[in-house]
């Protein structure tokens, strides 16, 4: 077991690139299944969660070499074997195996990726697009199995959940089915916009990207890419932000693009942060006046205020002067974390399970504290950089899961943070 131990206090400074998205890499990887040949593609982030989707498809017959944030993978054949329960449990994003397997295989059948510490994780807006498509859907408690012996065919869909994974399940396989499909209440997040953009490149015909209608042209065959980067984390963007801003640090963070990140800075004027926005880079900047609270902090669904930013930017609202709401309305189990920031001395308020108000200011104190996802594990580390003296954090492999190099890149930018084993 690993931890970070951190002592806070110190204001970070200096400048910090931005990895590529987790969530973009997770289903650009899978689709490259759709094709026999080979493509590569950079920029995708050295973390766990990657490693652990790599290992599932050399398990299916991928072969691949991933170096320096390049992967080159080509996946000639795709073995008809159940993905061992274990495997598909350790990544939730392993649901975006079912359209490329679908696709090569005309069925796939995969143990459920189960729910997590966010709560429910439903995926009847998958399966529903698979039915609408043609697919034969069938469930049981354990597995579900979908078959299309005759291929899918196109048509008019509209998901009954604005689902990110879900949107991606259902373009992928929309590119392979049988005429035209349109896809109403897509989910526009950077992600998935870059998802589409991989599938044009492999041949496919996706209209309408980053809007929530999508006009797909099907196509029959998919073809290598020769060199697709990854779009930027847009999340650990965020995430190192609000880490400048916590500690008034004075911090350009490149790499990026802040355009997704709109709501964000909205927050942050809200806030008092005063920053600078540049073309592909954000700089946040000290100051000494006071933070001011947020009325409300309402996560969204993309270009509203992503619910992967919500706990690090609670944490931040532990600093203003007033009180501050949150509004959680994507998962039910999202805030958790409070009852560890309590430990730190926050104060906090639970009203139910997606509404909690925040009153600041409060110095919060190190403390022993666990990462109860991988975003609140992210939280955790911002609270403790502000922390008065030490806060070990355990659980950390939540953090791993998804963000590169995190502490070293908090280190280059001067704060006391190491990793240890119990
Ligand atoms: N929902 C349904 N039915 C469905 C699917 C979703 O009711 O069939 C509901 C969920 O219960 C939730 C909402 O729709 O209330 C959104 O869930 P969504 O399906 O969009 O979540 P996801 O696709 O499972 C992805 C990210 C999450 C991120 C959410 C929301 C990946 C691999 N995961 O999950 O990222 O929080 O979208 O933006 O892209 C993370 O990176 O830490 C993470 C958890």
């Amino acid at each position: 077991m690993q931890f970070f131990r951190v002592k806070g206090g110190k204001a970070l400074s200096g400048e910090v690139k931005v990895s590529g998205s987790k969530n973009a890499a997770l289903p650009i990887i899978c689709a490259s299944v759709l094709t026999k040949e080979k493509c590569v593609i950079k920029n995708i982030p050295d973390i766990q969660d990657v490693h652990t989707l790599l290992h599932i498809l050399k398990f299916l017959g991928s072969e691949y070499t991933f170096e320096n944030n390049v992967l080159t993978i080509q996946t000639k054949e795709v073995k008809t074997k159940t993905i061992p329960h274990d495997l598909v449990k350790c990544l939730r994003a392993s649901i975006l195996l079912l359209s490329p397997i679908l696709i090569r295989n005309n069925k796939v059948k995969l143990s459920y990726p189960g729910g997590c510490v966010l709560g429910k994780r439903p995926i009847d807006s998958h399966l529903y697009g698979y039915m609408r498509l043609g697919a034969k859907v069938t469930e049981t408690n354990d597995y579900i199995q979908i078959k299309s012996p005759k291929g899918l065919a196109g048509a008019d869909i509209t998901m009954p959940e604005i689902s990110v994974t879900g949107t991606e399940n259902i373009i992928v396989a929309a590119c392979a089915s049988k005429g035209k499909t349109i896809i109403r209440l897509a989910a526009s997040e950077p992600h998935v916009q870059d998802l589409c953009h991989m599938l044009n490149e492999m041949g496919a015909k996706i209209r309408g990207i980053g809007t929530h209608t999508l006009h797909i042209e099907g196509v029959s065959v998919f073809k290598g890419v020769k060199s697709h980067s990854v779009t930027p984390d847009y999340l650990e963007a965020g995430t190192l932000a609000i880490s400048a801003a916590i500690t008034r640090g004075n911090v350009k963070i490149k790499n990026m693009h802040p355009h997704d990140l709109e709501v964000l800075w909205q927050k942050f004027e809200e806030v008092g942060i005063p920053f600078e926005v540049g073309k592909n880079w954000v700089h946040i900047k000290p100051t000494h006046k006071r933070y001011k609270p947020v009325h409300k902090l309402q996560t969204l669904i993309f270009p509203g205020f992503p619910t992967d930013l919500q706990a690090p930017f609670a944490v931040l609202l532990t600093q203003a002067h007033g009180v501050s709401r949150i509004f959680e309305t994507l998962f039910e189990g999202r805030l958790g974390y409070l009852f560890e920031l309590e430990k730190m001395g926050a104060k906090t308020e639970i009203l139910n399970p997606n509404q909690a108000l925040i009153i600041g200011p409060t110095k919060l104190q190190g403390v022993p504290i666990a990462s109860c996802d991988l975003r609140a594990g992210a939280a955790m580390v911002i609270a403790a950089l502000v922390a008065k003296g030490e806060t070990i954090i355990s659980n950390i492999n939540y953090i791993d899961r998804g963000y590169e190099n995190f502490e070293q890149k908090l280190r280059s930018l001067g704060a006391d943070i190491e990793r240890f084993d119990s």
